[in-house]
């Protein structure tokens, strides 16, 4: 949630940071700006909107060094005013996270000032101001030690060839290239400009400058944090001749099948060990990490035969879990990021559960909240609607399922090869231009299925409702008749998946009860016999058939591209929804 970017180095900083904030814009895209300092003088530009707003100022913004943040709004509303940059006397900075005291500290340290803007960030460069002697490194500390809250905090300032920067949850990578070194929120900012990252820990602070990095930690004692290789590269930037990251992500939904399956090994017996013993799961996550685990669910007691449920993590951590040693708590999380994961993960972890965190993300903080961490190979996922992680977490939650059932995982994974190779075909899937269509004209679209189909309905109704806003639900179909038939009418399409062999029957109860009150359906099926029944009396979408266990990974792919082709038709921008951002870093 906001991105942030800072350099020091012999290139115009202006420009790179641009750069870097428009690869960054998913994190949030309200408002963008740019500080860049020359000669002692700083000089900044900020505007409401998104990043490509400050394009028409760069080239007359001269100075090798600078920092930039584009933002998801917490305290204040979008506007060139509440857009960051933000000053005070010698400083300026880009905050992402929220100051939770900042009230407070300003009724204190600044009492009866007027303040330019309404955020919380801008006390923080109001207190740098006033706590500062000479010595920046000491002003931050200082300063966040007042702090309540989540922050990645970087800074200018007049006195200093550099950029500093100070974090506390919210994350802060900082990238050495070579020529100049770089502070960002996430890794795509530095593709292509720095082969190498490191990860700065919370507490730290880091003193950029383009002879090099020092980093401190929070006990001010100068440490080294290790570098790895930038994972993010200018390839995984290109949209590959799609239109939209969407599409170009869903379009890679069997190479994250294939992936996350590969890199399974590498995780399993550190796993085994973690959860021998445990007799009860909790899976918990937000949004798709949270469907995903609706799915883990029914994996896990199918297999292995253990008492499962999943949990929105916001929910968990306030509702007073009962866990014990031998309860697994599954953390899903595609960026690793998402603050009400991360506190479940740790509440979780302190009051004695086994958590392993299943993430897409190897250096994000929820990996340092685990006993095991299971990875997500899905590669950078651009897009704020969550795709290609979703099947990845699918992947590496059926081979978790496996590995705590006691089972070998080789046939598992063949199953998962062979079911990439549907998603592949899924891919081209016909009739879903027409359904995309029908939901468009739609006042509200609902989806509708049983057991495994339910935890896809679910995610395919959030998929639609996040990029077309078109309302509705995902809901047991069985629950149809006990309220949301009261929804039917000729303005509503009812989305009915259809896979399961044992309970389509069940389903096509609904699929009646909807076209008896003149209710418009679509069948979202692999089943034969499901498309005698229906007669054409409802939009059919063919799915190819597949180990129905397994089927979530080929209907995932076609309410994925329901969801992106109704978004196109009406016009929205699929990869940026309006008022959303993909890593969700606050309450
Ligand atoms: O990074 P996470 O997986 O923890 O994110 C969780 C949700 O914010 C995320 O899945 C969100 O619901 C997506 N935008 C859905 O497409």
């Amino acid at each position: 949630m906001c991105g942030i970017v800072g350099y020091a180095g012999g290139r115009k900083a202006a420009e790179i940071i641009y750069e870097g904030l428009l690869r960054l814009e998913y994190r949030g895209y309200d408002s963008a700006g740019i500080a860049v300092l020359k000669d002692g003088k700083i000089s900044a530009v900020k505007r409401q909107g998104r990043v490509c707003a400050l394009g028409g100022y760069i080239k007359d913004m001269d100075g090798k060094l600078g920092i930039g943040h584009t933002r998801w709004a917490t305290h204040g509303s979008p506007s060139d005013i509440n857009a960051h940059p933000h000053s005070a006397g010698k400083f300026t900075i880009v905050h992402n996270g929220i100051i939770e005291n900042y009230s407070q500290l300003k009724a204190e340290y600044f009492d009866g000032e007027k303040f330019t803007s309404e955020t919380d960030s801008e006390v923080v460069v109001r207190l740098l101001d006033k706590f500062y002697d000479g010595d920046i490194t000491r002003a931050l500390f200082k300063v966040a030690s007042l702090l309540n809250g989540s922050y990645a905090v970087a800074a200018v300032c007049t006195d200093f060839d550099g950029v500093a920067v100070i974090k506390n949850k919210s994350p802060v990578i900082i990238g050495y290239g070579n020529d100049g070194n770089f502070i960002a929120s996430d890794a795509p900012a530095l593709a292509g400009f720095c082969g190498e990252i490191s990860f700065l820990k919370d507490g730290d602070c880091a003193l950029v400058t383009r002879g090099g990095v020092s980093i401190f930690d929070s006990a001010m004692q100068g440490v080294l944090r290790e570098r790895v290789k930038n994972s993010a590269t200018n390839a995984s930037l290109d949209l590959n001749g799609c239109p939209h990251y969407m599409l170009k992500e869903i379009r890679e939904v069997p190479a994250s099948v294939v992936n996350t399956c590969n890199a399974y090994s590498s995780a399993e017996e550190k796993l085994k060990s973690v959860v021998s013993g445990c007799d009860r799961v909790i899976i918990v996550g937000c949004g798709t990490a949270y469907n995903s685990g609706l799915i883990a669910k029914r994996y896990i007691e199918k297999f292995a035969r253990i008492p499962a449920e999943a949990e929105i993590a916001g929910e968990f951590r306030y509702n007073r879990p009962v866990v014990t040693p031998t309860t697994a708590v599954i953390a899903v999380s595609q960026s690793g990021e998402t603050a009400d994961t991360l506190e479940a993960a740790k509440l979780a972890y302190s009051l004695g559960a086994k958590v392993v965190a299943v993430t897409n993300a190897p250096y994000s903080q929820l990996t340092r909240c685990a006993h095991a961490v299971v990875p997500v190979v899905a590669g950078h996922e651009i897009c704020v609607a969550a795709t290609k992680s979703y099947t990845g977490q699918i992947a590496a939650l059926y081979l978790i399922a496996h590995t705590l059932a006691g089972r070998d995982i080789g046939e598992a994974t063949q199953k998962l090869f062979k079911i990439s190779r549907l998603c592949e075909s899924a891919i081209e899937t016909e009739g879903i231009d027409s359904l995309a269509h029908m939901c468009a004209r739609s006042v509200g679209t609902y989806f509708l299925g049983r057991d495994l189909d339910y935890a896809v309905a679910v995610e395919g109704s959030l998929k639609l409702r996040e990029i077309s806003y078109i309302a509705g639900g995902g809901y047991p179909a069985g629950e149809l008749k006990h309220g949301t038939l009261a929804l039917v009418d000729e303005n509503v399409v009812a989305v009915v998946i259809i896979t399961d062999k044992r309970l389509a029957d069940k389903s096509m109860n609904a699929v009646e009860q909807v076209l008896a009150r003149g209710g418009k359906v679509a069948v979202i099926s692999n089943i034969a016999e499901t498309e005698k029944e229906l007669q054409g009396r409802a939009q059919l979408i063919k799915i190819p058939d597949c180990d129905e266990n397994l089927s979530p990974l080929v209907s995932a792919v076609a309410v994925q591209l329901l969801a992106y082709k109704t978004a196109v038709l009406l016009n929205r921008d699929p990869d940026k929804p309006r008022n959303l951002a993909k890593s969700v870093t606050v309450e």
